[in-house]
């Protein structure tokens, strides 16, 4: 390390330690930065002119937002990252029993290990600010926390909060931190360091005491303070967490026996436990998918869309949106959350006021769940505006049309629209099925055509897929990406083909499933398969969810460009013909009550499958090896016929926006740790038994045969 992090101050007996990384956006931890806090400490400690000490941060918006990730890369076992979390401990336990005591000045991200150096400190204040959060992310990595997190938040916050933010790895806003007692005041961003100051000389008099005193007080009083209770809390915990992850999740129950042992045993016990397991995990492939997703998502934010010497994005202030409808109502509440302006056109005011109720319901939810003011609520549905005409159209620089999902009513939309827009201005399509070529065949200006596919419901599905056509200008690719990124999306960028990428491998998932359907598995025997696989839901659920007309059109139109392959199954067309719509229509493969509450198996749903009543039994490792291949194959397929411009886009695709196992990384990382060999001995196995369904893809083969992967097997993944 060249430049020191960290800086002193001495004022008046107060030591005031400012952390700001050089050549850093964040403060993140590193061992450089631990050595450079031991040194520190040993400075401080040595001068008996200081009395107290402030840890606060250089950067605007950031406290601490954890450890340095790229080197957990650097661990070559799990005793090196049981060693690195000692070193943790012992930095923290300086910082907890240093002999002038230090307050921590909270303002933004005080994340992971940065809530860690928190929790040592002996007082903690924060800004009451929307940009301070609090975390211990750990178990998003597959780790847990390994700086004393699992031993020193429930001694703050109490068991069963405490359980709650390590398992869920949920931010904690200043308020709610103040509430459960995670800090011990707020204040305005403006004089937090002055009042850190001032509770850092009341510490030093002994006129203020430390959270920590003051938590033991309490304890006692908690459910948690006595064996029985805590028992309770702590089986719950466990069983809640296996239901929740089906047991896919090691670092879940990692996290409880960590903070079990600190908190039932002694001190020393409860560290050494944290540390192995920390270690433990770190060596574990969920963790090492868990974090290549992170590296992954993180140089998509870095993605311009284009390439090297790309041009600039334009700015883009407000939008247009044309078709007030499902999809078009939940971009333009997302846009209002970050601000953008909305001029939202639909052909008659009846469907506007529908879509404007819309928008007013998603950011009411947001309002109820306090994650936004009543001030903010009022400003953003504000923003949304409607029309049936195309005033107010003029001036918009980006057009998203969510109209009805037919090539004439597009073309018709496209060609009004371009008569009012300025010349410059992009028309991007929500489409989820139709060619954004031949939308582009529409426009005199072909190269401001892009396709923008949001998933469903917008306001909660991460990813968003840019699909560029051949005329597609960069300029326009790289608007557009900077866009979604601005509404706080992940953003892959794919070429033009039938169902872009996501649908296009969701369909031969979906048929397989289908198939067996057809050949008389049972349908909840498939839906467990692949839920015990990993996926969030099961592929017939899913179907219910989708509806079954949308996937019915769907599948006609991938079958229509990909032949036999991807043939919808015979069980598919005959529920849908029979009038069943899935959840929408509460009548679809699973039973609905009537508030529209999934219930089991529709049985009355087997007379109208191919082979009636359920015969046949499938062995679940079958049913997850036809289901999770297909998919595979055709992602395989996406790149070789460059749909997709790289395996990290369609990893994150696959997991974002269909659900991947994110604890396999997605399907190229699936390959790559099965070993495209075998998968192509599995493939070509199943191909011998399903005419041509599971061929495998030119690329698996020859990768195979040259023994590659799409990763490199050591370092930084991506
Ligand atoms: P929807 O039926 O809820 O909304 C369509 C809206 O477009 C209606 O309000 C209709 O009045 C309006 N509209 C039709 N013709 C119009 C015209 N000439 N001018 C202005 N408005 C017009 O449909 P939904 O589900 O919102 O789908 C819209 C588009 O988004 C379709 O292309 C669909 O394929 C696509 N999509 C849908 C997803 C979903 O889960 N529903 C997911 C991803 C994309």
């Amino acid at each position: 390390m060249t430049a020191a992090a960290l800086s002193l101050d001495v004022q008046d007996g107060i030591a005031i330690i400012t952390i700001d990384l050089p050549n850093e956006s964040v403060n993140k931890f590193s061992a450089a930065v631990i050595a450079e806090f031991d040194a520190m400490m040993t400075t401080i400690e040595g001068n008996s002119a200081v009395k107290a000490a402030v840890l606060i941060s250089g950067k605007p918006d950031v406290f601490i937002a954890g450890a340095d990730i790229d080197a957990f890369l650097e661990f070559k076992s799990a005793k090196d990252a049981e060693a690195a979390s000692a070193s943790g401990h012992r930095m923290m336990s300086r910082l907890e029993r240093s002999r002038a005591p230090v307050v921590a000045a909270i303002h933004g991200a005080c994340l992971g290990a940065g809530l860690e150096t928190a929790l040592a400190c002996a007082y903690r204040i924060a800004s009451d600010h929307p940009k301070t959060v609090l975390a211990l992310p750990e178990t998003q990595l597959g780790l847990i926390p390994g700086a004393g997190g699992t031993q020193r938040l429930p001694k703050v916050v109490g068991l069963q909060v405490a359980l709650d933010m390590i398992l869920t790895a949920k931010n904690v806003r200043a308020k709610k931190a103040l509430q459960c007692g995670l800090v011990d005041e707020l204040v305005h961003p403006s004089i937090l360091r002055e009042v850190a100051i001032r509770r850092a000389k009341a510490l030093a008099a002994g006129t203020l005491r430390g959270h920590s005193e003051k938590a033991r007080g309490v304890m006692g009083t908690l459910l948690e303070g006595n064996p029985v209770g805590r028992a309770i809390v702590f089986r719950q915990a466990r069983a809640l967490t296996l239901k929740k992850s089906r047991g896919a999740y090691p670092a879940l129950p990692a996290a409880i026996d960590a903070v079990q042992a600190g908190y039932e045993g002694t001190a020393e016990q409860g560290f050494a436990t944290e540390a192995r397991l920390f270690g433990e995990m770190a060596a574990t492939a969920v963790s090492r998918e868990l974090i290549f997703l992170f590296f992954a998502t993180t140089s998509l934010k870095k993605d311009t869309g284009v390439g090297e010497g790309s041009p600039a994005p334009l700015p883009v202030s407000q939008i247009g949106i044309l078709g007030t409808g499902f999809m078009g109502a939940g971009i333009a509440a997302v846009a209002a959350m970050q601000g953008i302006p909305v001029r939202f056109k639909d052909m008659q005011h009846e469907q506007v006021g529908r879509g404007l109720a819309a928008v007013r319901a998603v950011l009411q939810e947001r309002l109820t769940k306090k994650q936004i003011t009543r001030q903010q609520f009022d400003d953003q549905l504000s923003l949304v505006s409607g029309t049936i005409e195309y005033t107010g159209f003029g001036n918009v620089p980006l057009v998203i049309e969510a109209v009805f999902e037919d090539l004439a009513v597009k073309h018709q939309v496209l060609a009004e629209i371009e008569r009012v827009l300025p010349p410059s201005a992009i028309f991007a399509s929500n489409t989820s099925t139709i060619p954004i070529a031949q939308v582009a065949d529409g426009s005199p200006r072909p190269d401001r055509v892009i396709g923008m596919h949001f998933f469903s419901p917008v306001q909660k599905m991460p990813l968003l897929e840019v699909i560029a056509t051949r005329r597609t200008a960069p300029e326009v690719i790289a608007t557009t990406v900077a866009f979604g990124r601005k509404l706080g999306k992940t953003v892959i960028v794919v070429n033009d083909a039938p169902g872009f990428y996501v649908n296009r491998i969701l369909a031969p998932y979906i048929n397989e499933a289908g198939r067996m359907l057809d050949e008389g598995v049972a349908i909840e025997a498939i839906d467990r398969a692949m839920l015990d696989f990993g996926f969030p839901v099961g592929p017939i659920t899913l179907l219910d969810e989708v509806g079954l007309d949308i996937a019915g059109k769907s599948g006609a139109i991938m079958a229509k460009a990909f032949g036999n392959r991807l043939q919808p199954s015979a069980s598919l067309g005959q529920v849908l013909a029979s009038g069943r719509l899935g959840r929408k229509s509460k009548k679809g493969f699973y039973l609905y009550d009537a508030s529209g509450k999934k219930g089991g198996v529709d049985e009355s749903v087997y007379s109208l499958l191919p082979t009636g009543r359920r015969r046949t039994e499938l062995a679940k490792e079958e049913i997850q090896r036809r289901c999770s291949l297909a998919m595979v194959n055709e992602a395989a397929r996406c790149l070789e016929e460059h749909t997709l411009r790289s395996p990290r886009d369609g990893d994150v695709g696959a997991v974002f926006g269909i659900g991947f196992p994110p604890f396999r990384g997605g399907p190229f990382r699936h390959v790559d740790a099965v070993g495209a060999a075998e998968i192509v001995r599995q493939l070509a196995a199943l191909n011998a038994e399903h005419h041509g369904r599971f061929d495998p893809c030119a690329l698996l083969v020859q990768m195979a045969r040259e023994g590659q992967r799409f990763y490199p097997a050591t370092g930084k993944p991506v």
